[in-house]
């Protein structure tokens, strides 16, 4: 099977430009896995809300891919990290630098995480809109789960973060992993043809980690 971009297929052509190096000390798999969360990561954590040593960040859906990457990113870069997950996922999240776990089944997110200085929300829907709550005066959020909702107290931003597919910004995620600053998150792989069944269980939302689709 042939294809052009994607990745659902025995081959592709791709531009160029887009292309970055594989990180050394990383299976194709977790290279792959890498890709598009790191990319999100990246621009989420480093371009957009520029996080600084010493603040504290809520990140939404710490058991995610993006999340995964953007709890090492933030912590990589000194910052206090607060993240939400089900109880199962809490010795997973803490593995990757998480400070604090809120279990959002049990405690609501915005009493137990006020006064952030900025939020990354990979979940969307409601907890996308009430993660603004959760910020001081001032403070920032990114959205990927979702657009960010409307913001008009307090100084608050709402971004969108840029992901953008680059040879540049592949680069940088391959850096990052080659620096021991951040490593792949958990992987479940799946045979191309096992694509559908691998559908389903993305689609439900509760998977750890990212899935990755294995060419013959
Ligand atoms: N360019 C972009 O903007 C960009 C790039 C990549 C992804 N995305 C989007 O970003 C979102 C995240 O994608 P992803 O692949 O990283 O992760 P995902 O597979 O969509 O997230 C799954 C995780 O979310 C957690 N979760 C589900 N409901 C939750 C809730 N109410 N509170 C806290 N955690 C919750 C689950 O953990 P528990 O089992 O512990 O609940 C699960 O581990 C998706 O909407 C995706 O489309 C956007």
């Amino acid at each position: 099977m042939q294809g052009v971009e994607g990745g659902y297929a025995e081959q592709i052509a791709l531009k160029a430009g887009i292309v970055g190096r594989k990180p050394n000390g990383v299976s194709h798999e977790q290279a792959a896995a890498m890709a598009l969360t790191g990319l999100t990561a990246v621009s989420a954590i480093e371009e957009t809300l520029q996080l600084k040593s010493g603040e504290t960040i809520l990140i939404q859906g710490g058991a995610g891919g993006v999340a995964g990457v953007a709890i090492q990113l933030a912590k990589h870069r000194g910052a206090h990290v607060i993240t939400t997950a089900s109880a199962a996922n809490h010795a997973y999240v803490r593995s990757l630098g998480a400070d604090e776990i809120i279990d959002y089944n049990e405690a609501d997110f915005v009493e137990a995480a006020k006064g952030c200085d900025a939020a990354l929300d990979t979940v969307g829907g409601e907890t996308g809109e009430r993660t603004l709550l959760v910020l001081r005066p001032g403070g920032r959020a990114a959205f990927i789960g979702g657009p960010p909702p409307p913001s008009e107290v307090d100084g608050i931003l709402a971004l969108k973060p840029p992901v953008r597919r680059s040879a540049e910004g592949m680069n940088r995620v391959a850096d990052l992993i080659e620096a021991g600053a951040i490593r792949p998150p958990e992987i479940r792989t799946f045979a191309l043809s096992e694509a559908a069944e691998a559908h389903r269980i993305s689609e439900a939302r509760h998977l750890r980690g990212k899935l990755v689709l294995k060419v013959p």
